[in-house]
């Protein structure tokens, strides 16, 4: 466990040596770990726990999750069941089904809840919008989180490379006293690296702003843009590729990611270094209100709203597909698809 200081505001940040696998095992043993769900997340966290040898039973629907686990080695009936099943047989539910699959599923999970179970969440989505997704659970049960900052399948990389993924974990019910020490045995259990507190509102209130922003979203916008206005002043998709994405990733991310912005910097010309800390402040500028009225978006319920309302369609993976396919299919991305195998080695 390490305190640090940010200038001047103090966290704690537990580490995987504060919960080595015998202690993980004593606080848990007498737990059953039942996972519902083989999305990116139910597979990762699955996996790693079950590497571990821990007591761990997967809850699933038949279909293509239920096939996929299959194919990893789970074993109908000894760890692998229906999903009513398992929320009988568990005590630690982890209910890692999308966040629309868990409004629908919610009135069962509910109903096979006992006292001193407790209900694990890896997003803060169901409670916090109870409003919109009627998850809520009953006060004799703990309520807690672990969310991996990455996707499942990093939490499935960074374990089997010895690693292991950032994740923060909150506490929302505590019934049985134990709430926090459940959680924080099941963060190390599903490989996380280390672990920061947060509550569910901060998370989901982070986690869905950093999507449809810097992480995502706005990283797309920008791509896109800067890849238009090149192309439209006659620049070769190749040369536009190249000073959009290709030396992004390959190239500058991983020195910010190596040593941070000004180690980035360091190791570029004076010429790009006089540009680019002139751009900056533009960019700040100009998308500080758009990130401002996104935040206020997903507080209000907005953004839950529209995930939720998407989600929850019979054919929303059929039009997501076709979305995706749109993306992959534009000239920005189809210069990706030919320049890729270029790269040495690649
Ligand atoms: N992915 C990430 O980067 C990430 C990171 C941190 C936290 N989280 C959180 O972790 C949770 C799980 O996310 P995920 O990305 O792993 O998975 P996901 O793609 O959101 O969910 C897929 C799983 O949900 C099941 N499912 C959906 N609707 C269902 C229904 N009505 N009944 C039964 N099963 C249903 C699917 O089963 P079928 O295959 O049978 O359809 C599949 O097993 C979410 O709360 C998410 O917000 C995700």
């Amino acid at each position: 466990m390490k305190t640090i200081e940010i200038m001047g505001y103090k966290e704690t940040i537990i580490e995987r040596s504060d919960y080595p696998p015998d202690k993980i095992k004593d606080i848990l043993n007498d737990e059953v770990t039942g996972i519902l769900g083989y999305g990116p997340q139910g597979r990762g966290q699955g996996l790693n726990m079950r590497d571990q040898g821990f007591n761990v039973l997967l809850g699933l629907r038949k279909g293509r999750s239920w096939d996929k686990a299959l194919e990893d080695g789970w074993e109908p009936r000894k760890n692998l069941f229906e999903m009513e099943e398992v929320c009988r047989k568990a005590t630690i539910i982890q209910y890692l089904l999308s966040d629309a699959g868990q409004i629908a599923a919610w009135p069962m999970v509910k109903s096979c809840l006992n006292a001193g179970d407790a209900l694990y969440f890896s997003h803060g989505f169901g409670i916090v919008f109870r409003e919109q997704t009627n998850i809520v659970p009953p006060p004799n049960v703990d309520v807690m989180l672990v969310a991996p900052k990455g996707s499942g399948l990093s939490v499935r990389r960074l374990f089997e490379a010895g690693t292991g993924i950032n994740a923060s974990f909150a506490v929302h019910q505590d019934y049985t006293g134990r709430a926090k020490e459940r959680c924080l045995a099941t963060a190390f259990a599903i490989g996380s690296g280390h672990v920061f507190e947060t509550t569910f509102e901060h998370e989901v209130t982070s986690d869905l702003t950093g999507e449809r922003c810097v992480l995502m979203g706005l990283i797309e916008g920008a791509f896109r843009a800067q890849f238009k206005v090149l192309r439209a002043h006659g620049h070769s998709p190749s040369e536009a590729f190249n000073e959009t994405v290709e030396e992004a990733l390959q190239s500058l991310y991983p020195l910010i990611n190596e040593n941070g912005m000004d180690w980035m910097y360091a190791n570029c010309s004076t010429t790009a270094q006089r540009g680019a800390l002139d751009w900056a402040p533009r960019f700040e500028e100009a998308l500080t209100p758009i990130i401002e009225e996104c935040y206020d978006r997903v507080r209000s319920g907005k953004e839950s709203q529209i995930a939720i309302d998407s989600n929850s369609q019979e054919d929303y993976r059929e039009k997501l597909d076709r979305e995706l396919k749109a993306v992959d299919e534009s000239e920005l991305w189809t210069a990706g698809r030919a320049l890729r195998p270029l790269r040495p080695g690649g």
